[in-house]
């Protein structure tokens, strides 16, 4: 065998063990000798020479935690309950309120020492500025009449304080932006206990994935801002409507709401 025939072959061998293992081509092409390859178009151009832009999520989530952030600064400077009413009238950050007829902010006696939250208003409380006065309101006057309540004795809100568009649930940023408000209403009304109806007041109170068939019916805690009270989670009345079994487990779940007020010297 000649030198040149030994070259050849540990060439080639050299060439299988970088990869190279696959011929492509009848003829070779020395890559050395080849035309530079063409200049990139002016887009290319001007796109290579921009500084390098952000993933798309981490651009959205820094203006999200600035209005979360800005939103708790509001709300905690809101002193009392009339401020913070006027402070979400006037709140523009969550864009819910673009396109709602009214900011619904409460409705009841906030002296009463019973607090209940709901998930957000529908279009008859987006129309009247109130909570619960459509269907479930209804029903939840009904409710509140079978333990000795009404609206003079209780104290109505909801998680959300602005109609979603076609009652649709409320996405994470809606609620994140009204929670610093959520919070404060609850510091600012110090009831003796909470009621939440259903799974989105109970996910965002007790900050819970727990189902509300799992949650309902057991006393939990909220201790957020030096508060230490007493909530019970129970199940929606829009729920209820739907599914009038379940108004028996409710009705249990009242039943202890009334007879806890009842050992802690309500109103
Ligand atoms: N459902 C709610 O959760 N809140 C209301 O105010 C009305 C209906």
């Amino acid at each position: 065998m000649s030198d040149d025939h030994d070259l050849a072959l540990a060439m080639l061998r050299w060439q299988v063990e970088m990869g190279a293992d696959e011929a492509i081509g009848d003829a070779p092409v020395n890559r050395l000798a080849a035309p530079p390859p063409p200049p990139p178009k002016a887009a290319e151009q001007r796109a290579a020479a921009a500084p390098q832009v952000r993933a798309p999520q981490a651009l959205a989530l820094e203006p999200v935690q600035e209005s979360v952030s800005t939103a708790r600064r509001i709300a905690q400077g809101c002193n009392s309950l009339e401020e913070l009413r006027e402070t979400l009238a006037r709140f523009d950050l969550c864009p819910l309120r673009a396109t709602a007829t009214n900011l619904v902010f409460a409705d009841g006696n906030p002296d009463s020492g019973l607090m209940f939250i709901g998930e957000a208003p529908g279009a008859d409380e987006d129309r009247q500025g109130l909570p619960f006065v459509g269907v479930s309101g209804q029903l939840l006057d009904r409710m509140l009449a079978a333990i000795g309540r009404d609206r003079t004795t209780a104290y109505i809100t909801n998680t959300i304080f602005w109609r979603p568009p076609g009652n649709r649930t409320p996405t994470s940023l809606e609620s994140e932006l009204c929670v610093p408000f959520l919070e404060r209403h609850i510091e600012l009304v110090r009831p003796k206990l909470l009621v939440l109806l259903g799974k989105q007041a109970a996910t965002v109170v007790l900050e819970s994935t727990e189902g509300i068939t799992r949650l309902r019916g057991k006393w939990k805690t909220y201790t957020r801002n030096g508060l230490d009270l007493p909530v019970m989670p129970t199940y929606h009345p829009a729920y209820l409507l739907r599914n009038a079994p379940a108004k028996r487990e409710a009705w249990r779940d009242f039943l202890e709401v009334k007879y806890r007020l009842e050992s802690t010297s309500s109103v």
